[in-house]
């Protein structure tokens, strides 16, 4: 898919039919997270790809706005990592970690699945509920749980254009 159709095509799926993802898809998407750019290029992110039927009808159950979980092929819990970014800063690896998400987000939609960011941080009772169920360590912030499958019905992305939000030359 050409880069500016997969960009303006990419909309939050909430609704998925049963699908199988490749290992080499998976691949794909999570080299496309770790392709994104980061502060002093530290790439202070992690990834728990989550497969299993049980463990994500337990995150749908547990995280109040993923519900959606319990019906994806799979998902990603994009974290970030503060000690491995730039002065182990959490602002940095929250940054950082956000542009790795929102190249997963895109390199689902250019494979033809549907995929939603749906929050983690900076709920911290969502953090912890996160973190005991996938094991994730103290010193590492569950940023987002993207689950990710084929869209049930036609995916409709928004257009966002607002020419009043460019400001030229100066606000
Ligand atoms: C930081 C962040 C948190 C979000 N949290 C959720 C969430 O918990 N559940 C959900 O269904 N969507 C969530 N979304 C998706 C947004 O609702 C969605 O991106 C927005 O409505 C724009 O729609 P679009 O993605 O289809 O363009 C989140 C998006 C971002 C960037």
């Amino acid at each position: 898919m050409d880069f500016f159709e997969t960009v303006h095509q990419r909309a939050s799926v909430r609704n998925f039919s049963p699908c199988e993802i490749h290992e080499a898809q998976w691949e794909a998407m999570l080299r496309a997270a770790m392709a994104a750019p980061s502060a002093v290029n530290r790439q202070p992110w992690d990834f728990v790809l989550v497969r299993d039927r049980e463990v994500l009808t337990r995150l749908a159950e547990t995280l109040p706005y993923a519900r959606m979980t319990a019906e994806a092929a799979g998902a990603v819990l994009v974290c970030a990592t503060p000690e491995r970014a730039y002065d182990g800063s959490t602002e940095f690896a929250v940054i950082d970690a956000s542009l790795a998400c929102q190249n997963l987000l895109l390199a689902a939609t250019a494979l033809g699945l549907g995929a939603v960011w749906t929050a983690v941080y900076p709920e911290k009772e969502r953090e912890a509920a996160v973190r005991a169920i996938l094991g994730v360590p103290e010193a590492v912030i569950p940023l987002a749980l993207v689950p990710i499958g084929k869209p049930f019905g036609p995916v409709a992305a928004k257009d966002k254009f607002r020419r009043e939000s460019i400001h030229e030359g100066s606000w």
